[in-house]
């Protein structure tokens, strides 16, 4: 009988000290900062404090009369104004003309780059490169600020899972680990010094929570997730944010089992405040508050405006409930007064912390100048360390000299696609395409451009015989495919994700040629691409990489940059595998590697000849591309893991070391990852978790040794009543992800897999979880092999 044992006091301490490190100051409140609260709090009218409490859009909304008429009478926010001599105006008004002389807050969307717009942040968080992040979102801080805007709806922390959803180009992914990380960094880099700091902007978590979650892959739709679920996978990323200091937290449009979570006292109150012991302030999404009307969940706006704010969003969004309801909701006494301070308190606290009392103003001059060489350096970078290599036959790319290309495809010369969804700030007229870094690097007379196709959704195929004829007169095609930046993002979900409009059928046509093709594919999701990867000597996956996407691309092309990137969401074969996810559970009848598929099955076959597992049979069970996968120019060999110890207790630490060789011929960066999994436990568990990672540089010819570092409490989940533990007697699983070093062409794991126990393992044990590993070790082609091997404490796969 397994014994569940909640994590020992000890273990509770070090991790409360631990989490308590990690948090910048929101959490150990300041009392000057609070005792100033309090006497503007008492000094305030009714009416001052719902001002405060509402943040109103800006110009488009109001005319400039009435917009000063709003701020005189103390509105805590404007979104959307972006205009250093507008800021610095009203800012001044609220500053001299308004009782209470409490700042103003401006938001805006600043979610990858401000006018140097990177990656978007799906790409980004295919870089795996926290540092790389945190300088991305320290450069739209500082370009932001110089424009007046301080506080950033971002990042948004949506674990995503399908491809169909628009805003998963929006996402770090589907893995709560990796989108943890990313939500730290994005903070950090947003926030700085906070008031020490003029770059600094207030970030914003979001969409608080389980927003992703959209049944079918249709924005706003319905979520229905389980606690468990919801702490285990939806949550880490928030809490990861908070934990890095995030000052507000944004409330999403969703319901959540048949509560919208814009009035969701379980996950606003009970888990935001009690269990992540957030103190910045809530606003809601753009008018969800009165959603909840059409959602079903109020009555009318009254009845919203209560159940918001009792719920704990501090702050409305574009729509008025509150400023119109409050007061009668108190003389009903259906709100409390104090409930309408302590949302005031936290907007003031967060307005402190920002530093607007002290610096309330705009000074220009002091701002370096946007897009300046260093940002512009930093997005390209972005946009190296953000490009997947997917495929590369026969080590076709680098190219390493100057031929003739054609440059083909929708997204060769598209400056405002190439840099994705939410780019609001950003100018077409500052990208740079790949076609004019191409021109530009092998000179105009090596270019022969002929896109085949107006925009990616076109199904009109009069450019075709240009294109071809391009193609004819060309060493190479170079086809720039994908999609418009409108077709991702808030409200563009798509239910075919393959390449849109007529592009498949270019490539075909292409192909017939015989002409070898480079794909590149420019996108707001994984799209469904494995017939047109197959013609392709070569497949590049830039997302929609930003500004730099062009010089980015030319880098990786010729060689001057090797790709490095691992892909931070699963790519299905077909949309009929959505959800598809590598963290998914086990079932109780797991597929086999190679299950028999629709063209095999024999007529007449019986009911029960498949052997009755879980996968579908047109497309099997594997994805087209898994999760934490991309390829290098060069191969690295993975050797000789080890384990210090074949036991962990629940204070110890077990490391695991490996070496890894790049035994290709470039100097190039590997991202080492780690998985495990809990092969028995008290609430299942996924069948691959990734745990840790490590980006590593590694020159031609070097060996590194790696070591990692395994606690008991990166073993911990939540049970289905909210209980964080570590079971005892479980054994884990652990293994390492590698590319196919020695073979470019072959992708395949390697899994090792080592029984990591809170107890020794016999010897049939250790074979007992060998031969279940093999069942959920995914091959990618048939020449993936498995090699049994037993050591003193570790079995290779
Ligand atoms: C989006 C948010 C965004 C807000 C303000 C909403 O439609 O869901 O992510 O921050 O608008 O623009």
């Amino acid at each position: 009988m397994k014994q569940l044992f909640t994590i020992s006091v000890f273990i509770m301490v070090l991790i409360s000290c631990s989490n308590k490190q990690e948090q910048t100051s929101i959490a150990n409140l300041d009392s000057k900062i609070e005792n100033k609260i309090s006497d503007l709090i008492s000094e305030m009218t009714l009416e001052e404090k719902l001002a405060q409490i509402s943040q109103v859009n800006s110009s488009y909304s109001y005319n400039a009369g009435e917009m000063k008429e709003l701020v005189r009478k103390g509105i805590g926010s404007i979104l959307n104004e972006v205009d250093p001599k507008a800021y610095n105006e009203l800012q001044k008004i609220a500053m001299e003309e308004s009782r209470m002389k409490i700042p103003i807050i401006f938001g805006r969307d600043v979610i990858h780059g401000f006018r140097t717009i990177f990656p978007i942040p799906l790409g980004q968080a295919a870089s795996w490169d926290m540092e790389m992040i945190e300088t991305g979102a320290r450069i739209a801080a500082t370009e932001a600020r110089s424009q007046g805007v301080n506080w950033a709806f971002a990042p948004m922390l949506d674990i995503a899972r399908d491809a169909r959803w628009g805003r998963i180009a929006e996402s770090a992914g589907e893995d709560p680990y990796l989108a943890s990380l990313v939500a730290a960094a994005t903070v950090k880099g947003f926030q700085g010094k906070l008031k020490d700091d003029k770059n600094s902007i207030a970030a914003c978590a979001k969409h608080f929570i389980a927003y992703g979650a959209a049944e079918g892959g249709r924005d706003y739709n319905t979520t229905i997730v389980s606690d468990e679920q919801l702490r285990n996978t939806y949550l880490p990323p928030f809490r990861a944010a908070v934990n890095a200091g995030a000052l507000t937290v944004m409330s999403a449009f969703n319901e959540i089992n048949g509560i919208p979570a814009s009035g969701n006292n379980f996950t606003l109150k009970q888990i935001l405040r009690n269990e992540l012991k957030f103190n910045g302030f809530v606003v809601s999404d753009w008018g969800s508050v009165t959603e909840m009307i059409t959602h079903g969940y109020a009555a009318d706006d009254r009845e919203a405006a209560k159940i918001a704010i009792n719920a704990g969003v501090d702050m409305e969004m574009a729509s008025d409930a509150y400023r119109k309801n409050i007061q009668s909701l108190l003389e009903t006494e259906e709100v409390t007064i104090e409930s309408i301070d302590q949302a005031v308190r936290n907007i003031l606290r967060v307005k402190f912390m920002l530093g607007l009392f002290d610096n309330p103003y705009l000074i220009p001059q002091e701002y370096p100048e946007l897009l300046n060489k260093e940002f512009l350096e930093a997005a390209k970078d972005a946009a190296i360390k953000s490009t997947v290599l997917l495929k590369n036959d026969a080590q076709f790319l680098p190219f390493n000299n100057k031929f003739k290309v054609a440059v083909i495809g929708p997204l060769a010369d598209a400056p405002h696609d190439q840099m994705g969804t939410w780019a609001f700030d950003g100018k077409k007229e500052n990208s740079i395409t790949p076609l004019s870094a191409l021109r530009e690097y092998l000179g105009a007379e090596n270019v022969i451009y002929a896109p085949g196709l107006k925009n990616s959704r076109t199904s009109i195929e009069e450019g075709f015989p240009d294109a071809l004829n391009a193609a004819v007169a060309a060493n190479v095609v170079l086809f720039f495919g994908g999609e418009e930046a409108m077709l991702s993002g808030e409200a563009h979900s798509r239910g075919n994700i393959d390449l849109p409009g007529a592009q498949n059928r270019l490539i075909a046509e292409l192909f017939k040629l015989g002409k070898p093709i480079v794909l590149v594919v420019m996108a707001g999701r994984p799209l469904t691409i494995g017939n047109q990867a197959d013609m392709a000597k070569a497949v590049l996956y830039a997302w929609h990489p930003g500004t730099m996407g062009g010089p980015a691309l030319v880098d990786l092309l010729w060689g001057k940059a090797i790709p490095s990137a691992k892909l931070p969401v699963t790519f299905p074969k077909a949309v009929g595998q959505i959800p598809i996810y590598y963290n998914h559970k086990n079932t109780g009848r797991p597929a086999p590697d190679n299950p028999t598929t629709l063209d095999v099955i024999e007529e007449g076959a019986l009911q029960t000849s498949l052997g009755n597992t879980s996968y579908l049979l047109d497309y099997g069970k594997d994805p087209l591309y898994p999760f934490g996968f991309g390829l290098s120019y060069t191969n690295f060999e993975y050797k000789n893991m080890v384990l210090t110890s074949s036991e962990i207790g629940m204070t110890d630490t077990l490391t695991v070391i490996t070496e890894i060789t790049n035994t290709g011929m470039y100097d190039a960066t590997e991202i080492v990852q780690l998985y495990i999994r809990d092969i028995a436990a008290s609430v299942t568990r996924p069948v691959k978790e990734l745990k840790d990672f490590k980006k590593v540089f590694i020159k031609k010819g070097e060996t590194l040794k790696i070591e990692f570092k395994i606690t008991s409490d990166l073993l911990s989940f939540y049970n289905i009543v909210g209980e964080k533990l570590v079971e005892k007697g479980i054994c884990v699983l652990c293994w390492l992800l590698c590319m196919n070093g020695s073979r470019l062409r072959t992708v395949f794991f390697i899994i090792y897999a080592i029984g990591l126990f809170i107890r020794s393992l016999s010897l049939f044990e250790i074979c007992k979880y060998a031969f279940l590993n093999s069942l959920f070790c995914i091959n990618f082609t048939s020449i993936s092999l498995l090699f049994p091997a037993i050591s003193a404490n570790f079995i290779i796969l």
